[in-house]
C-alpha cells in the first residue's frame, strides 16, 4: 500500500489477528500523538478498500478528501490535518476489528468510510456505541440513515434507495415492460434493484426474473445465457468497480447489448468507463452526477483532480471531495474545536455545498438531497440526458434521531 498527499508519509504498521485476517494501518501526519489539545491536528481514520473488486473505487475517494484538504493548505476549519488509513478490503467480517482498531488504538478523531454497504453497517454500529463521528463516502446501505441515523453519523453519497429509484419511472415511461434485473447478492444490489423494482411496477412495469450472484464474483456466463433466452425488453443491473468492467464487457461479447438494452444504477459505468470501453457504448444509467454537469465547482474539481492525480475525477472522488468540505463546515463552525460537538454537528446538518454534482444538502437523516440524473455512455463519458428526479430524499424510514 502506498501513501500519497501533501503529508510526507510516516508509515506505522500494525497487524491485526482473528478472523480479521492482517490489515495494515499507515499513519501519514505530521504528529502521531493523540489530537487532544485544540491545535493538535484533528486525526482523520480513512477506512476504505485499497485492494480488491473496489480497489479503485477507495482511492479516488481518498484522492477526492486529501485534495479539498490541500486546496484549504492541510487544514480544515483552521485545525491541522492528520490521516490514518486501513485498508477494509471489502469484507465485513473484518470490518468491526478494524473500526475499533481505528477508534481505539490509533485514535481517530473522525472515521471516513467506506464503499461496501456491509462493511459500512459494521463501521455505523461502532460508531454509535463509541459515538465517533462517521462519515460515509459511499456505502448507500438504507438502514445507515434509516433505523441506525444518529446525530454522529453522516452520509455525502446516497443511499442505495435513492440511487435507483428514478430510473423506475424512467424505464416505464421509455415503454419498457418486461425486465430481468441482475446483482451481486448483498445489501448494495438488493437495495438497488428493490428500489427500482418499488418505482417500476408501480408505473406498470414487471419483473420477469430477478438473477444473482454471490459478491465479489464475476462467473456471469450462466446468467447472461439466461438472460438471452428470456429474452426481455431490458436489463436493470448493479454492479461496481472491477466487477462492473466484467458484467459490460462479458454482456457485449454475447452480443446483448445489440438486442436487449442494459440499464443499471450509473455505478456501472463510473469509474469503470475508460475499462469498458466500446463494451459500454449506449448503457443508460441513473445517479448523483454526470461527467458533463456544466458547473463552474465541477469544472474546477475535474481541473484540480486531473492535476493532483493524473486521471478524470468520478462520481467517487466527488463523494470524497465533499465529505472533507462537509468536515470544513462542521470545524469552522467551532473554529477547530472538535470538542464543541452539538454546534459542529447542527453546522453539518443543516451545510449546503455547492458540490460539483450540484446542489447538495442533507435530510434530518443527514443523508444527501440532491439530483439524480439520467445518463448515456456517449463518446467514452457518462453524459447526462435529464434530470430524471430533482431534489431527490430518500424517505429515511425507520430513523429516529436522538
Ligand atoms: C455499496 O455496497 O453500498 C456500494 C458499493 C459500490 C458502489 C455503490 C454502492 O459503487
Amino acid at each position: 500500500m502506498t501513501t500519497k498527499g501533501f503529508l510526507r508519509p510516516v508509515t506505522r504498521r500494525a497487524m491485526l489477528s482473528g478472523t480479521a485476517g492482517a490489515a495494515t494501518f499507515i499513519a501519514t501526519s505530521p504528529l502521531h500523538s493523540p489530537a487532544i489539545a485544540q491545535n493538535a491536528p484533528l486525526k482523520v481514520g480513512m477506512m476504505l478498500p485499497y485492494t480488491g473488486t473496489y480497489a479503485k473505487l477507495g482511492q479516488f475517494i481518498d484522492d477526492g478528501f486529501r485534495l479539498y484538504v490541500e486546496q484549504k493548505g492541510g487544514k480544515l476549519g483552521g485545525r491541522d490535518i492528520a490521516f490514518v488509513q486501513v485498508d477494509d478490503e471489502s469484507k465485513p467480517e473484518a470490518a468491526t476489528d478494524n473500526m475499533n482498531r481505528l477508534v481505539g488504538r490509533e485514535k481517530a478523531d473522525v472515521v471516513v468510510g467506506t464503499v461496501h454497504s456491509g462493511v459500512a453497517m459494521a463501521m455505523v454500529k461502532v460508531a454509535r456505541d463509541t459515538k465517533t463521528l462517521l462519515i460515509i463516502p459511499n456505502a448507500g446501505a438504507n438502514d445507515a440513515t434509516g433505523p441506525a441515523c444518529a446525530p454522529n453519523i453522516f452520509r455525502t453519497s446516497f443511499s442505495n434507495w435513492q440511487s435507483t429509484y428514478p430510473m423506475g419511472k424512467v424505464m416505464a415511461d421509455a415503454g419498457i415492460k418486461n425486465v430481468v434485473t441482475i446483482t451481486w447478492r448483498y445489501t448494495a444490489g438488493a437495495e438497488m434493484i428493490g428500489a427500482f423494482a418499488e418505482n417500476f411496477t408501480k408505473n406498470g412495469g414487471k419483473i420477469v426474473a430477478d438473477l444473482t450472484v454471490p459478491f465479489p464474483e464475476v462467473e456471469f456466463q450462466a446468467l447472461i445465457t439466461q438472460i438471452a433466452q428470456l429474452k426481455p425488453d431490458a436489463v436493470f443491473s448493479f454492479f461496481a468497480g472491477g466487477g462492473a468492467v466484467k458484467f459490460v464487457k462479458d454482456y457485449a461479447a454475447a452480443g446483448l447489448n445489440k438486442t436487449i438494452p442494459l440499464y443499471g444504477a450509473g455505478f456501472l459505468t463510473d469509474g469503470t468507463i475508460e475499462a469498458q470501453g466500446e463494451a459500454a457504448k449506449g448503457i443508460r444509467t441513473t445517479l448523483h452526477y454526470a461527467d458533463n454537469l456544466d458547473n463552474p465547482a465541477n469544472l474546477a474539481f475535474l481541473k484540480a483532480f486531473k492535476a493532483k492525480t493524473g486521471k478524470d475525477g468520478d462520481i467517487y472522488a466527488v463523494q470524497g471531495y465533499d465529505g472533507a468540505a462537509l468536515l470544513d463546515i462542521g470545524l469552522t463552525a467551532v473554529g477547530g474545536d472538535f470538542n464543541a460537538r452539538d454546534k459542529m454537528i447542527a453546522a453539518m446538518g443543516a451545510a449546503k455545498i455547492n458540490s460539483p454534482r450540484g446542489p447538495l444538502s442533507f435530510n434530518k437523516a443527514h443523508n444527501p438531497i440532491q439530483n439524480i440524473y439520467l445518463r448515456e455512455v456517449r463518446n467514452g463519458r457518462n453524459e447526462m440526458i435529464s434530470i430524471a428526479q430533482a431534489d431527490v430524499d430518500d424517505p429515511a424510514r425507520g430513523c429516529k434521531m436522538t
